[in-house]
């Protein structure tokens, strides 16, 4: 079993990335690793380069992210846990996979729609490319199991695509070179909404930091947030049902029950019948109490960089080692002669 997942060092960790994936990660490192199974975290610096950036922003959003990442629980002794630039074997292999992928499949990407927009001709060669390099991420190793939120779904589809073309054009069927990677995305958080539109994900592009809670937002910011999130006059139903139609009750209510560890029918059992102005210190409350202790962790962590800089080194080490027998297979199915 290989475990790989990567989150771009873009900004603040926000709770639909704790919820959707992080959570994730540090539950099946708890799990797997305890049983021999192999866990690659890392931060998608190449992947940031797609859109506009300043330069020394990503390089401490990415010392940041490392951080953050421990401070959620993610151990950099027993998961390995590098950036991208640090392995140059993820750029190498995506150029290796750009011969198998098809540009009608990055076309129909609804990550490359949304974010190119109109402006299509003068979107990056790299946001269009960008789900080959994702690819090339989980293909280098083997991974089995990839932990991500449901927007990521298309893109691990895409892997299992290029995978399995890559393996029926060139290599035989009793020794294919890419093992196909299945995703796993939480039933519950799957897609945590934004707090003032619950039509659209949590993210950390939109322009309204009220939209999202960040892992690194003190009590009060959190409270504030809950408090002025979007909802409707009508008090919460009793049962789930209810919540048909109601995108933004339905949020909450998830954000709730996955943070209490408990299912949406025991939080409606407790809250059903009452309104948003019970049901929001509520929350607001369970949300400093769970968070306060990443923070307080976070803020320690941020403090030293040559910490940061070793958790990064000592990850990419390990990292180079893992994927160099894949990347030897590639240049090899493909019939490049190297050294
Ligand atoms: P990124 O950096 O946008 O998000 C990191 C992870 O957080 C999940 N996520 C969410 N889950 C639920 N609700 C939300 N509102 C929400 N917002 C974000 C994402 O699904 C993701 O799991 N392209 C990827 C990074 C990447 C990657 C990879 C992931 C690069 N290579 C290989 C997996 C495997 C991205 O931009 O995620």
């Amino acid at each position: 079993m290989r475990i790989v997942s990567g989150i771009q060092p873009t900004g603040n960790l926000h709770l639909g990335n704790y919820l959707g994936a992080i959570r994730n990660w540090v539950a099946m490192q708890d799990e797997w690793t305890a049983k021999g199974a192999t866990c690659l975290y890392f931060l998608a610096d190449l992947h940031a380069i797609s859109m506009p950036h300043v330069p020394a922003d990503l390089a401490a959003n990415t010392r940041e992210m490392v951080a953050a990442l421990v401070a959620c629980g993610i151990d950099p002794q027993r998961s390995v846990l590098f950036n991208q630039a640090q392995v140059p074997a993820h750029a190498e292999l995506q150029w290796l996979l750009c011969g198998t992928a098809r540009m009608g499949w990055l076309g129909r990407m609804t990550q490359w729609k949304d974010k190119a927009g109109k402006n299509r001709e003068g979107a990056s060669v790299a946001l269009y490319s960008y789900p080959v390099l994702q690819a090339a991420d989980v293909l280098l190793y083997q991974a089995t199991h990839v932990p991500v939120g449901e927007d990521q779904k298309q893109h691990l589809e895409l892997a299992r695509d290029i995978a399995q073309k890559f393996n029926n054009d060139f290599a035989s069927e009793d020794a294919p070179v890419f093992t196909l990677p299945a995703p796993i995305i939480p039933p519950e958080a799957a897609r945590i909404m934004s707090l003032r539109d619950g039509a659209a994900k949590m993210s950390k592009s939109d322009p309204s930091d009220m939209s999202r809670i960040n892992l690194t937002d003190d009590a009060d910011t959190i409270m504030q947030k809950v408090k002025k999130a979007r909802t409707d006059p009508e008090p919460l139903p009793g049962e789930a049902a209810g919540l048909e139609g109601r995108a933004e009750a339905r949020n909450l209510v998830a954000i709730y029950a996955v943070m209490a560890g408990c299912d949406v029918a025991t939080v409606l059992a407790e809250f059903g019948g009452q309104g948003f102005g019970r049901f929001k210190p509520a929350l607001g409350d369970l949300l400093v109490d769970r968070l306060a202790p990443i923070a307080a962790r976070f803020r320690d962590l941020r403090a030293d960089r040559t910490a940061l800089d070793a958790i990064l080194a000592q990850g990419a080490a390990r990292a180079r080692t893992l994927a160099r027998p894949t990347l030897d297979a590639t240049y090899a199915a493909l019939g490049l002669v190297t050294g």
